[in-house]
């Protein structure tokens, strides 16, 4: 029997691009409406980097913001996990890449292709990784440039998502505040092709073919994606709460991943959370995937909505199909 905290939240930080796009801004270009974006989705706007900021350099600013509240430097880093679906370079990894912008030479470094569960999966393997004595502060980070992957003349995709980035200091449980209770982890590889990229990969190397074909652009079934959505959602909320011992009623925040605000409901309405004790920030940076999580709890830190003590229930999924929870004593 494991007995946790194996490891705790010791720094957060976050970092999105300053260029705003509106749902107006996509009146211009596509088929569509503020309105059926509100109504449908709940965002109103998102970030949109330029060529010039790259998802290690986003991940970097990140970083060192959580380095700063941990009290930590770059040094002292033993081991970077970043999730990503939208990596810098498909060789070496946006890890890697980070770890040299930020000077973490003591530090290994991968990526983790979960998809949006990227955060809690690389939250999953620090865990996993303190606890098998690979080193006691692992900085974990979900960053994207989704902007980059999505069809900008494919409206039932491009209004969705938003770039971004999320870090945070995971270090060996010291009994502080930040206590991670329960991790939980799961996939279901046969429903891979609902929401993926097919080509550009070893399967269909980038060719002519393949950008005349704009099959390395992101391609979703969307209303398969969002009924498993809310079927996977609603089974990591059990999870993890049945991992740490706690009922939902204990539950302090929910913090669910950002990619509807249909979905964030649906799964409330299933952990039986009302609504203000849920952290809602879709409507101001869209599904920025694996930064969503660490974004949306930003957010409740900055807004005093989250206080040490509190017990958060955080909640995501995501393509492959991914999904993972995580209870924490914040
Ligand atoms: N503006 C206007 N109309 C749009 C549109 C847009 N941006 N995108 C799609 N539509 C149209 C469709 O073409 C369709 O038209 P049709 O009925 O003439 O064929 C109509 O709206 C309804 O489409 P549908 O896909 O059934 O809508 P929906 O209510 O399921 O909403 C999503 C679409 C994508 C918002 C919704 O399915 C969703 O959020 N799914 C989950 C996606 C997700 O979370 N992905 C990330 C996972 S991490």
């Amino acid at each position: 029997m494991i007995r946790r905290p194996i490891v705790e939240f010791a720094g957060l930080g976050v970092a999105v691009p300053d260029r705003v796009v509106t749902n107006a801004d996509f009146e211009k270009t596509l088929e569509t409406s503020d309105q059926w974006i509100v109504e449908r989705t709940g965002i109103r706007e998102r970030r949109v980097a330029g060529p010039e900021q790259t998802v290690a350099m986003l991940s970097r600013d990140a970083s060192l913001l959580a380095l700063a509240a941990a009290g930590l430097g770059p040094e002292d880093i033993h081991g970077i996990i970043l999730g990503t679906a939208s990596p810098d370079r498909l060789l070496p990894s946006t890890a890697c890449d980070l770890q040299a912008l930020l000077g973490a030479k003591n530090a290994f470094a991968f990526d983790v292709a979960a998809a949006c569960p990227g955060f809690l999966f690389a939250l999953n393997v620090a865990e996993g990784l303190v606890a098998a004595g690979q080193g006691e502060n692992m900085l974990i980070i979900g960053a994207e440039k989704l902007s980059t992957i999505s069809d900008p003349t494919d409206r039932s995709t491009a209004i969705l998502f938003g770039d971004g980035a999320g870090a945070a200091i995971v270090r060996k449980a010291t009994g502080g505040s930040g206590a991670v209770l329960s991790t939980y982890m799961k996939s279901d590889g046969r429903l891979a092709d609902l929401l993926y990229r097919p080509g550009g990969g070893a399967v269909d190397p980038i060719s002519d073919k393949v950008v005349a074909e704009r099959s390395h652009f992101i391609k979703m079934a969307g209303r398969e994606v969002f009924k498993s959505a809310v079927k996977t959602m609603a089974e990591a909320c059990d999870k993890a709460l049945e991992r740490a011992g706690i009922t939902a009623d204990q539950v302090d925040m929910l913090v669910p991943h950002q990619a509807n605000l249909r979905i964030i409901e649906a799964t409330a309405k299933h952990a039986e959370i009302p609504l203000k004790k849920v952290m809602i920030n879709v409507d101001r940076y869209g599904n920025t995937s694996s930064a969503s999580i660490p974004l949306a709890l930003d957010q409740g830190i900055k807004e005093g909505r989250i206080q040490p003590g509190m017990t958060l229930l955080l909640v995501t999924f995501g393509g492959g199909f991914t999904w993972a929870s995580a209870v924490v004593k914040w």
